[in-house]
């Protein structure tokens, strides 16, 4: 099948573009290449355009009437960016995502895979979220999530559109076969920073808060394989209409699925998995909490496996050894 990927030069865009491939279907990439890196495009088919290009997104049909479904996935997505510059987060992230999905009705292309995020979720005790648990999502960026969750389900039920919103907990690793990976070349999350010290590009390891209410006081998150986070959108594109069918009793054709793998796990941890692979100690020194930081959450996955037929697979320890990997090869493979 063609599934066409918006964002598809970005680190998760590509990587679904590798597992597309590699299952026998065919990627159509739409990116502006504004934060995605045409070293990814290689000998995929390929637009260089921004999604608010109406002539240009009507062409990518034109060319491919076939496309079965939309994977949006471009987007802005740096927090303390989005916390300066909240205009170019509305923009991109909302304004040209609703004009997008507009033009994907109108067209009559209906089914529509949408990356949101796991940064929309409260806090909660025990820190594991359901779909239905609180949202507050409390950064711009994760606000433009939360506005484009809520007008695609709009969408759906007013217009022809059918809906899978996607909310991703924290990618790690990179292609195994080191196609693609992380493309920021100054990493400010958790793995990255690690890599960095690791490769000896930075000095120390700044673990931010160790006071938060968790068992070892450190942050708590959800870190999934980007080749598993890749993988679910194969299962959602596939099982599409089943998805969609499965939710039928709700009355719109919109469905909301966390990707994570179902287990917590907390900086300090994290830590000492990354000493496993890499086999030295990190030098590691104390630092309060990043400004918006929170406990943090993971994923009941529940719903992913009984609608998707999906689980994550790989180990945090594969994900942690493919970005070391990753953190060797990069600068020879993007060209900075
Ligand atoms: N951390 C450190 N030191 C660092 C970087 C991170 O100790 O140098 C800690 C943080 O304090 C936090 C944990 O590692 O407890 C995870 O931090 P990340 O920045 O890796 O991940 P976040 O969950 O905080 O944020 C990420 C992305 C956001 C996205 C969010 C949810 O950076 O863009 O996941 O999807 F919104």
């Amino acid at each position: 099948m063609k599934i066409l990927i918006t964002g598809g030069a970005g680190y998760i865009g590509s990587t679904i573009a590798s597992v597309l491939e590699d299952n026998g279907h065919t990627p159509i990439l739409l990116d502006s290449l504004v934060t995605g890196r045409r070293e990814f495009v290689r000998d995929r088919i390929f637009y260089e355009a921004d999604i608010a290009d109406r002539a240009m997104v009507r062409r990518v049909f034109s060319d491919h009437p076939d496309i079965f479904a939309t994977i949006h996935c471009a987007a802005l997505i740096v927090v303390p960016e989005s916390v300066t510059r909240p205009y170019e987060y509305y923009k991109e992230n909302v304004v040209k995502s609703m004009e997008f999905f507009r033009l994907l009705s109108e067209l009559g292309y209906n089914r529509v895979v949408f990356s949101s995020s796991a940064a929309l979720y409260d806090v909660v005790p025990g820190f594991m979220v359901t779909e239905e648990s609180p949202l507050r999502p409390n950064s711009p960026y994760s606000r433009t999530k939360y506005m484009m969750e809520m007008i695609l389900s709009d969408f759906c039920s007013a217009y022809n559109l059918k809906g899978i919103a996607l909310r991703y907990f924290n990618p790690i690793g990179a292609d195994p076969k080191m196609r693609t990976g992380l493309h920021i070349q100054f990493p400010t999350h958790l793995i990255g920073k690690l890599v960095e010290v690791a490769l000896g590009r930075e000095p120390v390891f700044y673990l931010t808060g160790v006071d938060w209410p968790t068992r070892d006081g450190s942050g708590i998150r959800d870190y999934l394989h980007v080749w598993d986070l890749a993988r679910a959108h194969l299962n959602a594109v596939e099982r599409f209409d089943s998805v969609i069918e499965a939710e039928a009793s709700v009355g719109t054709p919109y469905s909301v699925i966390n990707l994570g793998t179902g287990k917590g796990v907390t900086v300090k941890e994290f830590i000492a998995a990354f000493e496993k692979v890499y086999g030295q100690k990190i030098p590691v020194s104390i630092r309060p909490a990043r400004p918006g930081d929170v406990a943090g959450a993971f994923a009941n996955a529940d719903k992913a496996a009984r609608l998707l037929g999906w689980k994550a697979e790989l180990s945090i320890e594969q994900g942690i050894a493919d970005a070391l990997r990753w953190g060797q090869v990069r600068d020879r493979v993007i060209h900075y």
